[in-house]
């Protein structure tokens, strides 16, 4: 991996969890890094929901010409995110711990970008429409997370059996030592199961379509059967939708996955501000 200060200031300290972190982090940074030098100028761009920044310290570093800042409330689920604040406060990155309902800075974005955060949020339909009112025209909203559309729940790695609360009957006891054991209790009540196609039936309604326009890049599944077959961490950490990729690629029917996009098990969409 790159030699980012980052990098090199989580390998000396060696914290828990920090190679892990890093290998998330570098994934979602080079699914991010092509939009980041497509923007011109002095971009200014917002990480909604940057955990402990590792993602956002690499692309200020990457991208020293952009002003990068990122917001991070630590809420319910993700307040052990909050001892790892030391060590980016030591990589000069602009980070405030703030909820994105809280953030109204006067001058708009060009870029605001979210990794693993849009399926957190308490109402999606919002975060869009805040996203909306502080992108500049022409701007960009990046949105990487797990599509619900798909009935596999990522974080706890759990099937979706009908919906949340079905769901969450069945694995009960489960879902509370989970929570327990990892110390993220809230995670489960964090989670809002967004769908694909009904973000996409949003933007089809009233006034949104005229202000965002999306676009769905799926090879990001195509990058995620990559990771499968070269993480051995990444693998174990997702057996079960691992094996379903595997077998599927076995079959020769994982390339029929681009013709269903809303039941792909994650996604990539970026908004353009109309
Ligand atoms: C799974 S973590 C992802 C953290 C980081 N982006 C990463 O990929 O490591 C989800 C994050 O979303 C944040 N979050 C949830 N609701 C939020 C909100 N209303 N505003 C900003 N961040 C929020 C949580 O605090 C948490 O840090």
């Amino acid at each position: 991996m790159k030699g980012y200060g980052i990098v090199k200031t989580l390998n000396e300290l060696n914290l828990n969890h920090s190679a892990l972190l890093l290998e998330e982090a570098h994934f979602a940074h080079s699914q991010l890094q092509t939009n980041m030098a497509s923007l011109g100028g002095q971009a200014n761009i917002l990480e909604v929901g940057c955990g402990y920044g590792v993602l956002l310290s690499m692309l200020a570093e990457e991208f020293p010409h952009h002003r990068f800042s990122g917001i991070e409330p630590f809420f319910d689920g993700f307040a052990q995110l909050e001892t790892f604040t030391g060590v980016v406060s030591q990589m000069n990155v602009n980070m405030k711990t703030e909820a994105y309902g809280d953030h109204h800075p006067e001058e708009k974005y060009d870029a605001i970008y979210c990794v693993n955060v849009f399926e957190h949020v308490n109402d999606w339909r919002h975060f869009l429409d805040w996203a909306t009112d502080h992108l500049q025209v022409g701007g960009k909203l990046l949105v990487m997370c797990p599509n619900y559309g798909f009935p596999y729940e990522s974080h706890f790695r759990i099937p979706v059996i009908v919906n949340k609360y079905v769901t969450h009957t069945l694995f009960q006891r489960y879902i509370y030592r989970f929570e327990k054991n990892n110390d993220c209790v809230g995670l489960w009540d964090s989670l809002n199961f967004v769908k694909k196609a009904d973000v996409r039936q949003f933007l089809g309604q009233s006034e949104y379509s005229l202000r965002l326009v999306m676009s769905d890049e799926t090879e990001i599944i195509d990058e995620l059967v990559l990771r499968f077959a070269q993480d051995t961490e990444f693998r174990k950490r997702h057996r079960f939708i691992g094996g379903v990729a595997e077998l599927m690629k076995k079959l020769g029917i994982l390339k029929f996955i681009h013709y269903f996009p809303n039941y792909n098990p994650y996604m990539k969409l970026t908004f353009t501000r109309g």
